[in-house]
């Protein structure tokens, strides 16, 4: 069975989040877990057309490879997602991925009928970014967008690696303290995920 889902999101297959997430995996499956790797660019979604075809079922009504990443997604205990820092949010990739869940905030408030607030999470995430600048508000906006998404998926925010400074292809490797705390990142979350803690 799968522990966990690992979903880099930048455009960058080489990039700094993305060297930072395969540490986090690395020391995931150090820890024993079984970690699915998705790497977003990879894949074929539309953004939401904003249509509500997931009214009637919670389904949505664009088929494409958004089915396959949410059944991935919801069928893992853990989720490690990474996204650049793009002008103060998420990268498009992730954003994209993010509104087609829109079917699954309809299926759970909607259809469902789950009051805010008093769900129990059911899964937890831990989210990676890294940004170029140094301010103090740099990852606000990210957090706040995964803060919601997580909602989405009944899913507690276990923790999150935000690196500042980091730019160009290759600087992470040079931020060897970033890459440590990854890895050791990655290694307690499988522990978290796979005790319940
Ligand atoms: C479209 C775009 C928008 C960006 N916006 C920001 C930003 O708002 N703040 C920032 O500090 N860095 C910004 N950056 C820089 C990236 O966050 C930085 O290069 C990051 O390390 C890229 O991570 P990656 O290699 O995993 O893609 C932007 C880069 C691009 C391409």
């Amino acid at each position: 069975m799968i522990d966990m889902v690992a979903i880099y999101g930048s455009p960058r297959r080489k990039g700094n989040t993305a060297a930072l997430l395969m540490q986090a995996v690395e020391g995931a499956r150090d820890a024993g877990a079984v970690v699915d790797e998705i790497v977003l660019r990879d894949y074929k979604i539309s953004p939401c057309l904003e249509i509500y075809g997931c009214k009637k079922d919670g389904e949505c009504a664009i088929h494409d490879d958004f089915q396959q990443i949410r059944d991935r997604i919801l069928a893992a205990r853990g989720l490690m997602i990474a996204s650049p820092i793009f002008f103060y949010t998420v990268s498009a990739h992730v954003k994209i991925l993010m509104d087609r869940f829109q079917s699954q905030w309809v299926k759970k408030y909607w259809i469902d009928g789950t009051p805010f607030n008093t769900w129990t999470p059911s899964r937890k995430g831990f989210v990676i970014s890294a940004g170029a600048t140094r301010g103090r508000k740099l990852f606000d906006g990210m957090l706040l967008s995964m803060k919601y998404f997580f909602d989405v998926l009944d899913m507690e925010d276990w923790d999150s690696l935000l690196c500042r400074g980091l730019d160009f292809e290759g600087d992470a490797a040079k931020h060897p303290e970033y890459l440590d705390q990854a890895r050791i990142l990655g290694q307690a979350f499988a522990k978290a995920v796979r005790s319940g803690s």
